[in-house]
């Protein structure tokens, strides 16, 4: 277990931060996070998959309606195809694991259709947004689950760039979608990972009323100390993270193709009134 004065430091990038906090095994596995994105070839232990859905459907759930599932795609042709929708992530490719987690609504439509029951409240966003949710806090789940078990990990939201053709390739009827995939694997120890500094709590951690114009110290302190994490990693990012995400949003065409999911999502039959 590794003491919270050095993942404190390294979680925010700075030095001299209240280290006298309430610790555990697991706070040390979540303040350790990092993304993995070169993996080793070795397979996974026998059951892993099972025991990261028990722990995905151990997440709480909006009204125990489980609105999510999640297909486990390890077969290199299937990897390869989805690699390649998903802007030719390498990482998907050497993975033994690719978990493609659902917002899945055909389940209730299922159950209501088969008793003649009405379903109206299917069509509204709320519903999209709590399968969305659910499979979020579910995958998150299975994150945790995974890093406890000495696996690393990485979302794919890239596969939102082409949600049609991801569902074909998974078979997925109407009423699913895939909101992103999980690559699971063996973290290649000849590629460090470093934990990528978050936000001061200044930014993030509102005290009885929100507050926009309190940030900017915060967010002035996290753009060095950004700035100064890319250049540690060697990491081709022009500017500092003020920049680098304002070219993220910058226009429709930054979104990589997702500009057009609300139109997808309705022909996928997600109405979302
Ligand atoms: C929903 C979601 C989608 C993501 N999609 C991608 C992706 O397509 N490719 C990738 O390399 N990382 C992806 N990431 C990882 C983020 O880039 C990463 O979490 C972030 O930079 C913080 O780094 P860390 O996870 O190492 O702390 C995604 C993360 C989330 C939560």
């Amino acid at each position: 277990m590794t003491n919270p004065t050095d993942l404190l430091h390294r979680r925010y990038g700075v030095h001299g931060l209240n280290t006298d906090i309430p610790w555990s095994e697991t706070l040390s596995n979540l303040l350790s996070h990092r993304s993995i994105r070169a993996y080793l070839n070795d397979p996974l232990p026998p059951n892993t998959l099972e025991t990261l859905v028990a722990a995905a459907q151990s997440a709480s759930t909006s009204s125990n309606l489980q609105t999510w599932s999640v297909v486990a795609v390890e077969t290199p042709e299937r990897k390869e195809k989805l690699a390649q929708l998903a802007n030719n992530q390498q990482h998907i490719r050497q993975s033994p694991l690719l978990l493609v987690w659902l917002a899945d609504l055909a389940r209730l439509t299922h159950i209501a259709e088969s008793r003649g029951l009405p379903h109206e409240g299917l069509n509204y966003l709320e519903l999209f947004l709590v399968a969305a949710i659910d499979a979020a806090l579910a995958a998150q789940n299975a994150v945790i689950a995974a890093e406890s078990l000495g696996l690393g990990t990485v979302y794919i939201g890239a596969l939102r760039n082409h949600p049609e053709e991801v569902a074909e390739i998974l078979n997925l009827p109407p009423h699913v979608v895939g909101v992103f995939g999980l690559c699971v694997g063996y973290a290649d120890p000849a590629v460090n990972a470093e934990i990528k500094p978050r936000l001061p709590q200044a930014a993030v951690l509102h005290r009885e009323t929100y507050n926009l114009e309190a940030q900017d110290e915060a967010i002035a302190l996290y753009n060095q100390v950004m700035k100064a994490f890319y250049n540690s990693q060697q990491m081709d990012v022009p500017g500092d993270w003020t920049e680098h995400s304002s070219k993220r949003v910058a226009s429709a065409e930054s979104l990589s193709g997702r500009h057009k999911l609300r139109e997808i999502l309705y022909n996928r039959g997600f109405n979302l009134k």
